[in-house]
């Protein structure tokens, strides 16, 4: 049975002003050179910008990586490649970081914030539709870590195709998991309705542990069970 929300509960979470936003983004580490100038090229694109992960994310990527010890990720939706460098930066020298992604354009401007950060000999990046990327890994159990961040369609595939492939105790992250909050509709349609799909699909999924957290458009991170 799920826990219907109390006023109380309401109280305890916290209206994302612009104030309140400033504030959080003041308590993460300050962005590097590379990932300030990353931002601006990204900005500098228009309206796809607002793909990229938030600063505050990027940070609990990094976090994330380096607490379950990951020297392996695979990510898929590398777009110009703010997540990969905070998830290559995670898992230190010597990881590797697997990332998918359909678009030269994008993908150019991520490899040169690699080599800037000097993180690019741990990223390898795979250009083509990510289900057929991830249909050719091998099917062992060594992923440390996920980050599904693409085409909302494709989410439950993408999970079917990388659960497998993470070892016990891995995580799995899935970014956009409200959909700008359209994914709590019943009547969502479109990508919302993707998005809802997959979090039922995860909560029915006995192979993992999961919590939705309600940072940025919302994550979802789950640990794979021993
Ligand atoms: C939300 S953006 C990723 C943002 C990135 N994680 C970041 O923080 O900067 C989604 C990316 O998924 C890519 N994409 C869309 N459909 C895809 C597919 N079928 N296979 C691989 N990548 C795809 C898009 O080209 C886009 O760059």
């Amino acid at each position: 049975m799920s826990a219907s929300p109390t006023t109380a509960d309401a109280l305890k979470a916290v209206p994302l002003t612009d104030d309140v936003l400033t504030y959080v983004r003041d308590q993460a580490p300050p962005l590097s050179e590379v990932q300030r100038a990353l931002v601006e090229r990204t900005l500098a694109l228009g309206g796809v910008s607002e793909m990229q992960v938030p600063p505050e994310q990027g940070a609990l990527l990094t976090l994330l990586a380096r607490t379950a010890g990951a020297r392996f990720a695979v990510e898929v939706g590398t777009f110009t490649g703010y997540s990969t460098l905070a998830l290559a930066t995670g898992v230190g020298p010597g990881g590797r970081v697997l990332t998918c992604d359909v678009s030269d354009e994008w993908t150019a401007i991520a490899r040169q914030a690699w080599e800037a950060a000097g993180v690019a000999d741990r990223v390898q990046v795979e250009l083509g539709p990510a289900a057929d990327t991830l249909r050719g890994l091998p099917l062992d159990p060594v992923v440390d870590l996920v980050f599904i961040d693409a085409d909302k369609a494709g989410y439950v595939e993408y999970w079917e195709l990388l659960v497998p492939r993470v070892r016990p105790g891995g995580l799995i992250l899935a970014d956009n998991v409200l959909y700008a909050g359209e994914a709590a509709s019943p009547d969502a349609t479109g990508n919302a309705r993707a998005i809802r799909d997959f979090n039922a699909h995860v909560k029915a999924d006995n192979r993992v542990e999961s919590v939705l957290l309600t940072i940025a458009d919302g994550l979802t991170i789950a640990r794979k069970k021993s």
